[in-house]
């Protein structure tokens, strides 16, 4: 991305230009009735089509337009009401405290990219904000009585779901943590040149950047920059081309479609036709992730949530999801599968702790994992493990991939009968769907190859 190449003294320039315009308006401010720069500076924030500054943080949910009303006055009395007016001490107000935040942002490319929009929003508030609290007659008007305000504030809960930096972090356990599954051709940061076995990965995916470019770069250096890139891209998506992530219709995203696809098929030459972006799409890379297997399913958990942040649609708390899976590389193995399971369809495999001081199982489950049962009539998966509000355990477990704790545990199985999860991908199945369990007690370690193996002849009702 341009903004990480821009040299220091450059970034300096646009700072020392915007206080340098602040000085020139500043002064002009001060003939300006609080009318008049309402109307030449707030109106236009308002009837801006591009987002405020407040999209460096909140991907929805506020906007700075939402504290603005078509009357000066009417403005006025609901921020001076809502408390994001201080009359006494106007520069102290919290309407100029919520536009600085973006000041504080770590992220100093997304400081950047935001920075002249958010000095143009504070210098034309801050401007107003003083006039009208120096003008007894503004400062002094009464409540608007009995009046609605255009704009509902969302509840706190969806304000914070809806930041930029909670879908980042979902991102980074439902997405990036899944990354390895598309080692080495989108993964440049984790070839490692010191590390002999990725000799082969290095070349590889070398040839691959020289005939696809950057976009073959799907994975970035952090989750940070793989989501901005996947945002920007999917923005303005090529005509016959589907976008990476697809917000309106989720599960036609590039992103999800392409590692489902198989490869493109040959000509009578024998070559491969071109890779397509559209449906039906084809992947130069092949199958690399089944329908309804785990991975599937954390990416397509994420990507409906992002859609509904982005698309602002969340209204109370009670619909917002948990978003509270984490990944791990302990992966369960179910052979045997009973006889009545079809090929393909769905299972889910819920892990349940014992409760030492209850002496009985816990009945929220700590982890899960899906698949689909495999013409040799198995089922495997990673697991997800499941962190519950009030346990606490977000503070311990990591984006990157988390363990559970050697010990007892029990293993519920589920089964798809309905297509519930062709509709719902991100959905649990029900006490419907139960089918049967079993226990297991030993360590269990991390990868594919040192799976817990569980026979599907020991499930019991
Ligand atoms: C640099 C990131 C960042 C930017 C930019 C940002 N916010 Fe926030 N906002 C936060 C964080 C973090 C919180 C929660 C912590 C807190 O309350 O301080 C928050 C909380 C809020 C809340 C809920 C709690 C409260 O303080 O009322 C509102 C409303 C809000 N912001 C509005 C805005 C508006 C309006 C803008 C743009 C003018 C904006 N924010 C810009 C990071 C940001
Ligand atoms: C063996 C190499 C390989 C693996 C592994 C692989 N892919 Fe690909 N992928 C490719 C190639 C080559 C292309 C470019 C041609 C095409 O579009 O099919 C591609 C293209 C894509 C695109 C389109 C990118 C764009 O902007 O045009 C997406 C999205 C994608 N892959 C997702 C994935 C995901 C997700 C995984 C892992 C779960 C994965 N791929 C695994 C080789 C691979």
């Amino acid at each position: 991305m341009v903004w990480f190449l821009y040299p220091v003294t450059s970034v300096l320039i646009v700072f020392s230009l915007a206080s340098a315009e602040g000085l020139a308006t500043d002064d002009a401010d001060r003939k300006s009735t609080p009318i008049e720069l309402f109307e030449q500076r707030i109106m236009p924030v308002f009837r801006s089509p591009k987002p405020s500054s407040c999209v460096q943080c909140h991907l929805a949910s506020v906007d700075l337009k939402d504290y603005i009303l078509p009357s000066h006055e009417q403005t006025f009395v609901s921020l001076r009401d809502e408390g994001l007016i201080d009359v006494k001490n106007p520069d102290a107000s919290k309407i100029l405290k919520l536009i600085e935040m973006g000041e504080k942002d770590l992220d100093r490319g997304a400081r950047l990219i935001h920075a002249r929009t958010r000095r143009a929003e504070y210098d034309a508030f801050a401007a107003w904000v003083k006039a009208c609290c120096s003008d007894p007659k503004i400062r002094d008007l009464p409540s608007l009585k009995g009046f609605i305000p255009v704009h509902v504030r969302k509840p706190d809960r969806v304000i914070e779901f809806t930041r930029r930096n909670r879908v980042v972090d979902s991102f980074a356990r439902n997405v990036w943590s899944q990354r390895m599954r598309c080692f080495p051709c989108h993964t440049p940061h984790e070839l490692d040149e010191s590390n002999l076995k990725h000799e082969k990965a290095i070349v590889r995916h070398k040839e691959l950047e020289q005939k696809y470019g950057q976009r073959i770069n799907i994975f970035r250096d952090t989750p940070e920059t793989t989501l901005r890139h996947l945002m920007v891209s999917s923005r303005n998506p090529r005509t016959g081309r589907l976008p990476l992530i697809n917000a309106a219709d989720p599960a036609k995203s590039l992103l999800i479609l392409k590692p489902t696809s198989k490869l493109p098929k040959k000509d009578t030459d024998g070559n491969f036709e071109n890779p397509s972006h559209a449906e039906p799409v084809s992947h130069m890379g092949g199958l690399k992730i089944h329908v309804n297997d785990q991975s599937y399913k954390s990416f397509m958990a994420w990507i409906h949530d992002y859609s509904r942040v982005i698309g602002d649609q969340y209204a109370s708390p009670d619909e917002l999801p948990l978003d509270n899976w984490y990944p791990s590389m302990q992966v369960l193995r179910l052979k045997n599968v009973p006889e009545n399971w079809e090929v393909l369809s769905s299972v889910q495999l819920f892990v349940h702790a014992w409760d030492d001081l209850e002496k009985s199982w816990q009945e929220q489950p700590v982890a899960f994992t899906q698949g689909t049962v495999t013409p040799r009539r198995m089922v495997n998966g990673a697991l997800f493990l499941l962190a519950s509000a009030d346990a606490g355990v977000q503070d311990t477990w990591d984006r990157e991939g988390s363990t559970l704790p050697t010990g007892r545990y029990l293993i519920k199985t589920y089964v798809d009968r309905s297509g519930r999860l062709d509709n719902d991908p991100a959905a649990f199945l029900t006490e419907a769907d139960y089918f049967g369990q079993a226990t297991v007690n030993d360590i269990w370690k991390e990868g594919f190859r040192d799976a817990k193996l569980l026979d599907g002849m020991l499930l019991k009702k």
